[in-house]
């Protein structure tokens, strides 16, 4: 038996080299900028190029993905930038779903184009929709499954193996499922990318992002945009993260359990007219989850019957939940917005719908579904 056989034993001791580190069972942080070379070279100059603290982290993400290498960033955004410039060049084009997280879309759609990258967005259900998209210069295809809002999925294998026979690179955004729940190399994708800010991270204290791939790739991603941009993840941030990934499978276990109860209870609420959870049988896309992730995250939404406004003030009267953008923490999180028109584009839903997104946390689940209970019940009066 070795520790890199299951992903519990990756997340608890991979990587950690005890006997490296005087037999520290939690290796040390190297909260160091310059390594000297006056006696003896170890392979490491400066921190902004790696980092012991900061490999371990990345050996551990880049096993629990099964992918050859991985590297750490100092944000999510970090990550996706990094990545999606690597692989594009000057009057390139790439395709990315519509559903997208809306930092990504901005980089895609209102930056890239001063190097004359073209981008066409498709809502990412069907393959014909990719197949359709592709150009002559299309060089990359973006996905995010299951994404924000309403958590659409893209079915990973047929677009590994569609953009395989025209040579396109394939990156997946895989922070709401996390390596645990869904592995996109596995089945043929070509990059992993993760906010380590929400679930890897886990306990609302740490930004950071990551990026997975064949170790050639990753290489060129270190030392030339992370190495030129310079957003590589600071030292402590990556030793809070090692210290995150050693709960993240009973974490990942309890998020997943409140979940389902919470999507089954709201489903049953006359106040509620829609649940948006991947791991709902009457998610549009269930069978696609199923096929391809092996549990669900805790993240979710719902339609409610009310105006924008009733819906506001009851959220801000709720006890059990903190309000907030963002989700994947220890911490029960919900946000309500009206459907504004790109959302609307497509999501297919109606503009000014109201819809409330709620991260469930790992706090008792009776306690969180009475709180939005009564609050739902009030909706009705
Ligand atoms: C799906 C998704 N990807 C990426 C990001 C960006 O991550 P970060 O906030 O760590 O930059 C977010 C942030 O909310 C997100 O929701």
């Amino acid at each position: 038996m070795n520790r890199t056989e299951n992903q519990e034993d990756i997340c608890t001791h991979y990587a950690d080299e005890y006997d490296k580190y005087l037999g520290a069972i939690v290796p040390p942080i190297f909260q160091n900028t310059l390594f000297t070379h006056k006696t003896e070279n170890h392979g490491y100059s400066y921190t902004r190029a790696n980092n012991p603290t900061i490999e371990i982290a990345e050996r551990k993400i880049a096993a629990l993905e099964g992918g050859e290498s991985a590297a750490c960033f100092s944000s999510g955004v970090a990550a996706i930038s990094a990545a999606i410039l690597h692989w594009l060049a000057k009057d390139d084009h790439l395709i990315c779903v519509s559903s997208v997280y809306p930092r990504t879309r901005a980089l895609i759609h209102s930056y890239l184009d001063k190097f004359g990258i073209t981008a066409t967005f498709v809502p990412g259900h069907s393959i014909e929709e990719f197949e359709h998209a592709i150009q002559p210069n299309t060089k990359l295809i973006y996905l995010e499954s299951p994404s924000s809002i309403i958590f659409a999925m893209q079915d990973l294998a047929a677009v590994a193996e569609l953009a395989q026979t025209h040579g396109i690179v394939t990156m997946i955004d895989n922070t709401w499922a996390t390596p645990l729940f869904q592995n996109p190399l596995h089945l043929g994708i070509d990059v992993a990318i993760h906010s380590a800010t929400k679930y890897l991270g886990g306990h609302s204290d740490i930004l950071g992002g990551v990026v997975v791939g064949r170790a050639d790739a990753i290489k060129g991603i270190v030392e030339r945009e992370r190495g030129l941009l310079g957003a590589i993840m600071d030292p402590h941030q990556a030793w809070l993260l090692i210290r995150s990934l050693r709960t993240l499978p009973v974490r990942m276990k309890q998020h997943q359990e409140n979940a389902r109860k919470m999507a089954a209870f709201l489903e049953t609420h006359a106040a509620v007219s829609q649940v948006f959870y991947p791991g709902l049988p009457s998610h549009p896309q269930y069978e696609i989850g199923r096929k391809q992730m092996s549990g669900f995250a805790g993240v979710m939404s719902f339609i409610v019957k009310a105006s924008y406004e009733q819906l506001d003030k009851m959220l801000h009267g709720l006890m059990m939940y903190e309000m907030g953008a963002s989700w994947g923490g220890f911490e029960s999180l919900i946000s309500g917005i009206a459907i504004d028109e790109p959302l609307s584009v497509y999501t297919g839903l109606p503009v000014g719908t109201p819809i409330i997104r709620v991260s469930v946390g790992l706090e008792n689940i009776d306690s969180l579904i009475a709180d939005l209970h009564q609050g739902l019940d009030r909706l009705l009066l």
